[in-house]
């Protein structure tokens, strides 16, 4: 159990239908297997097999159900204020490619959920990048500039929809918000009636690249494809090092009923306050859902209980007279030069592909992978911003050393700082039910929960992926892992990547 009743749960898991695929239990054969059912797997699974390619979708638990199922789902080029910082670290040329790109993948989303009469909430809407401090106003005229010379049709406004006053907004027409697990199972049932295969509860553990590709399911199946996709948001498979790269970063979301004349009509984010996005949902009976994302966190630091209080305090003050209902947590990777990592895996890969670092806007960036990734298998025209996102860049990550050297620096501080903190193992007399801390015990660092009856679960809290120590959350109940952001329940199963293997039980 991963979220408390305090946070509910995602509103797009509990509002669209459950999905029921058969685990992989047979070896199989085709063009390409997908690894990975969220939206840049299924994106891309789909594209492949509108290209009239035989596609295998393996997930290690139910599809869209992951990443995607906790986003907070808008669909936009506007990416807080992405455009400065590309063209600081990129240039313009790759400014331009990102504001195409994602521009596209916008419009693509429209085209496809039009094309499957998917019933997904799809919905129009201008995106906003808001501050309310006059200090930051100067940033934003920047972003807006930048974005402008990139080619986005962007404005400055000081009025918004917003309850509130801002000092300045960068306003962006024409982008959308949507359900995103209803157009993920639309895409799935259109997959499955063209024959593809896709296969719930199948974690992989092996992946071979010889002159084919082998894919080895947990149940012992295997699946051989001439190309393979590992779409896992962190990389499951990381021949590359990728994790060096990349920085995994929290945010909760609450929703709230809210009646449709306060619809503030448009998707706003500020990076002030530790950043807050705001959009809103159909909710039915004249209302909306409101949908407020923020605190942002490195998984496994500091108190999640109250950042989420401070979340639902915001929602509460900033829009008066909601009471949130739903509640739950996002996550994604940030890479340390700003552009998502979407193409061959690593240097000496010809048909293992990566789709990950979409830096919280994972909605565009699945689409635009799956488009990307499709033209590459093919061996169609690649589309011009292929190289922006090129895993196996070299020059724009030593033009972002010193964001690289920082995430190095801060894995190097949880490896060792955190074993250097943990208390004794008596300390476990004094844990207060629902509750969990490290502790050392004669085995090596434990990690211990008290579930509300009592009764204690201990398992090993060195992560499984390279051995950092989970900490817990106490606002999911869950054990997260700071390093690389794989995340773990109380009984130490994998709820999220790039960890695959369970932490170890313990006696305590
Ligand atoms: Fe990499 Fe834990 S996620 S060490």
């Amino acid at each position: 159990m991963t979220e408390n009743a305090r946070t509910g749960g995602s509103y797009w898991i509990e509002s669209a239908p459950g999905s029921s695929y058969p685990p992989l239990e047979r070896d199989v054969t085709v063009d390409v297997a997908v690894i990975g059912a969220g939206i840049a797997g299924l994106s891309t699974a789909w594209e492949l097999t509108r290209a009239g390619l035989s596609v295998a979708v393996l997930e290690a638990g139910r599809i869209a159900e992951g990443v995607t199922g906790h986003t907070s789902a808008k669909l936009s080029a506007l990416h807080t204020l992405v455009y400065a910082r590309l063209r600081r670290t990129h240039g313009a040329d790759a400014a331009r490619m990102y504001a195409r790109s994602q521009s596209e993948a916008v419009e693509h989303a429209h085209e496809v959920a039009e094309l499957l009469g998917a019933d997904c909430d799809m919905e129009r809407c201008d995106a906003y990048t808001y501050v309310r401090s006059l200090d930051r106003v100067g940033e934003l005229r920047a972003e807006e500039q930048a974005a402008r010379e990139a080619g986005l049709p962007v404005s400055f406004v000081r009025e918004t929809g917003l309850p509130y006053e801002v000092a300045g907004a960068v306003r962006l027409p024409d982008q959308a918000q949507f359900h995103p697990r209803k157009y993920l199972l639309a895409l799935a049932d259109d997959l499955r009636a063209k024959g593809a295969l896709i296969h719930e509860h199948t974690s992989v553990f092996g992946l071979e690249e010889d002159d084919g590709c082998h894919v080895t399911a947990e149940t012992g199946a295997r699946v051989t494809a001439r190309d393979v996709v590992v779409a896992t948001h962190y990389p499951v498979f990381d021949r590359a090092l990728l994790f060096t790269r990349l920085a995994p970063r929290r945010e909760f979301v609450v929703a709230a009923p809210l009646p449709e004349s306060r619809d503030p009509h448009g998707m706003y984010i500020t990076p002030e306050d530790n950043t807050r996005s705001v959009r809103t949902a159909p909710y039915g009976d004249g209302q909306r859902l409101l949908i407020v994302t923020g605190q942002k966190f490195t998984p496994g630091t500091g108190d999640t209980d109250e950042r989420l209080t401070e979340l639902l305090a915001w929602t509460r003050e900033y829009f008066p007279g909601t009471e949130p209902s739903h509640g739950w947590a996002t996550q994604d990777n940030f890479p340390c030069d700003t552009a998502p990592l979407v193409g061959l895996l690593h240097p000496a890969a010809r048909h293992t592909y990566v789709a990950t670092g979409f830096g919280g806007w994972g909605m565009s960036g699945g689409i635009m992978a799956g488009t990307l990734l499709t033209a590459l298998i093919t061996g169609r025209e690649a589309p011009p911003w292929k190289n922006l996102y090129e895993p196996r860049r070299v020059l724009s990550v030593l033009r972002s050393a010193p964001a690289f050297l920082r995430n190095q620096a801060d894995v190097a501080y949880h490896f060792v700082g955190d074993r250097l903190r943990s208390p004794r193992v008596d300390a476990a007399d004094g844990l207060a039910p629902d509750s969990g801390a490290v502790l050392r015990t004669p085995g090596g660092r434990t990690a211990v929960y008290r579930d509300p009856d009592g009764k204690l679960h201990a398992v090993s809290a060195r992560c499984t992926h390279l051995g950092c120590l989970v900490a817990f959350n106490a606002a999911e109940r869950a054990w997260e892992c700071p390093c690389h952001g794989s995340r773990f329940d109380t009984d130490g199963h994998v709820v999220q990547g790039p960890a695959t293997r369970p932490l170890k039980q313990r006696d305590i």
